[in-house]
């Protein structure tokens, strides 16, 4: 039987790929055997994460963008099918949260956070989409989270609102493409520490209350996302598209 999860000659593009997130899938990508475009708007930030994972053997470049920006998204596809010819896999790694009550939630804030978790994600599946339409496969990775299908107090309205999007770009677009030959799931994170939410981490008490609400009594971390990202992304996956993978210790079970 062939090794399904194995993702050599398969070039794979992380956006965000420079995030706590992010760089755990790319290095997860690369070592597993594709050829990674790690990218974000930070030039220097996404070279050191290409820089580490050929350290570890992987082969990676970086290619900034903006997800916001439909053409800073298009020449990132044109770049990559014109260095390597196509594009199997997509992982939109990239992300924010502002967290505001709702009474004070200011119009500016939503439409910012819309823009990147939302219009973001969107811009990145068509461009990226496009090209596996004409290659007849390609598999796609959001990233969504636990707040995508659970509601959640301190501030999170925008940040469920958006997430919710994703999870349904997601299903929609898995039926619209599934002719195509492209696959598109999701991952559904509970709480990862990353440099964003590490000041829970460090605050004992914080961290306590955390790991209490989630079932196998932990704190997740960016690796504990790789064996998902991995498996939807390769043709282990094959049969497997609309569906989101929750890497949250079992929060959702309840
Ligand atoms: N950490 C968690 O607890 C958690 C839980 C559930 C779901 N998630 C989701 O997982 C994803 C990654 O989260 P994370 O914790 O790794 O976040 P992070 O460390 O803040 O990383 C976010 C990444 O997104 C990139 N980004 C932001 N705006 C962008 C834009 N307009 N264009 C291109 N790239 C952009 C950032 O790079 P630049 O700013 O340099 O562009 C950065 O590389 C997000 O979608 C997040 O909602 C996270």
């Amino acid at each position: 039987m062939k090794n399904f999860f194995k993702l050599d000659g398969k070039i794979a593009i992380v956006t965000g790929g420079a995030g706590g997130i992010g760089e755990a899938l790319a290095m997860g990508l690369g070592i597993y055997g594709a050829t990674v475009v790690v990218s974000s708007r930070n030039q220097d930030a996404i070279g050191k994460v290409a820089e580490r994972i050929k350290a570890a053997g992987g082969q990676a470049v970086a290619i900034a963008c903006d997800v916001t920006d439909e053409r800073s998204v298009q020449a990132l596809a044109e770049a990559v099918v014109q260095k390597y010819g196509k594009i199997d896999i997509l992982v939109n790694a990239m992300g924010m949260n502002i967290k505001r009550e709702a009474f004070e939630y200011p119009v500016e804030d939503w439409d910012k956070l819309f823009s990147v978790n939302v219009k973001g994600t969107m811009i990145a599946c068509k461009a990226v989409g496009k090209v596996m339409r004409n290659q007849k496969k390609g598999a796609i990775v959001n990233l969504s989270s636990v707040r995508g299908i659970r509601g959640y107090t301190g501030g999170n309205v925008g940040y469920c609102a958006t997430k919710g999007a994703v999870e349904l770009i997601t299903k929609a677009l898995a039926l619209e493409w599934a002719p195509l030959g492209i696959r598109v799931n999701a991952i559904g994170p509970a709480l990862i520490i990353t440099p964003g939410t590490k000041h829970i981490a460090e605050n004992p008490e914080l961290a306590k209350k955390y790991a209490a609400a989630v079932p196998m009594g932990r704190i997740g971390v960016p690796e504990d996302l790789v064996g998902a990202c991995i498996f939807l992304a390769s043709d282990g996956a094959g049969f497997v598209s609309g569906q989101t993978i929750f890497v949250d210790g079992g929060l959702t079970a309840a």
